[in-house]
């Protein structure tokens, strides 16, 4: 039977900004220029459909100018969806938006487990069959575990020791079931053995291009898209046979996000091995 199309959640920027800050990219100093957000974020969403992925809309929301990133929505296995519990109050008001449009199409959502933060696909990203966890700025590493257990999936939980990387989906991006990008300075040593270990392609980032958010791409079929300003990367990621597109996402990374944090994979990761 023929792969149905990927199937991608964004939210348009109709009411983005940075209107507060919960992480180190963040200042309300440096407000994001809404007419350019709106031309990148569009550009992201063609690039795409261009790469075979059907996108739906959620409708944005005044007040809530965090909801563009719905990678932080849940985290999506086969038809369930466990729901993130935001640590910043800034941002809980989106759990109920994320929460309907879920239910509303076709997933049956839980909450996450006990009373832990959990931020969604942002820190909880499948490479194969395994879950690979980061912990620390927004989720805890408790509640992977029991989101594990709720899921019968094996976690692997990563450390994220340098604050300007606090999710997990800004220094690890899985490629394939056994290859992934990810920044070695977002990690300890512990879970850089994690990684050497469970996965045997691994293709590291330069600091620079780190920054650019290189790590934060969006995978679809052998299509990678990124933010520009990763060169390196890109010729990396064509050596390993996959064809990389860059899209300026400036403007995002003013509030810490970049593609992968504008996209929530419905129908599971092109990693994902279920
Ligand atoms: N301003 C948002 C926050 O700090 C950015 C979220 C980026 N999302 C992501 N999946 N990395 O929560």
């Amino acid at each position: 039977m023929p792969k149905p199309a990927p199937h991608i959640l964004m939210c348009p920027p109709d009411y983005y900004g940075i209107e507060y800050e919960i992480n180190p990219w963040m200042s309300t100093e440096r407000q994001a220029d809404h007419g350019l957000a709106v031309e990148q974020w569009q550009q992201l969403y063609e690039c795409l459909v261009k790469a075979g992925a059907e996108v739906s809309k959620l409708a944005p929301q005044t007040g809530l100018p965090d909801l563009v990133f719905t990678a932080n929505a849940a985290i999506v296995y086969q038809h369930q969806a466990v729901l993130a519990r935001f640590k910043h109050k800034q941002r809980q008001g989106e759990e109920q938006h994320f929460c309907r449009w879920l239910e509303d199409h076709g997933l049956r959502v839980q909450e996450a487990p006990g009373d832990f933060s959990f931020e969604g696909a942002g820190d909880a990203l499948f490479c194969g069959e395994t879950l690979y966890a980061g912990y620390r700025m927004r989720s805890d590493a408790g509640g992977h575990q029991e989101i594990g257990k709720l899921l019968g999936v094996r976690v692997l939980p990563l450390e994220l020791v340098d604050p300007y990387y606090y999710h997990l989906d800004t220094c690890f991006c899985p490629l394939a079931v056994d290859e992934a990008i990810y920044f070695p300075g977002a990690f300890d040593s512990y879970g850089l053995q994690v990684l050497a270990e469970h996965v045997p392609k691994l293709i590291a980032v330069e600091e620079s291009e780190a920054r650019s958010f290189a790590c934060n791409a969006v995978v679809v079929g052998r299509t990678v898209i990124t933010n520009t300003g990763c060169p390196q990367l890109h010729k990396q990621l064509e050596q390993a046979g996959y064809s990389p597109i860059a899209t300026p996402l400036g403007e995002f990374v003013k509030a810490g996000g970049s593609a992968k944090c504008l996209t929530l994979r419905l129908d599971g990761e092109e990693a994902a091995d279920w």
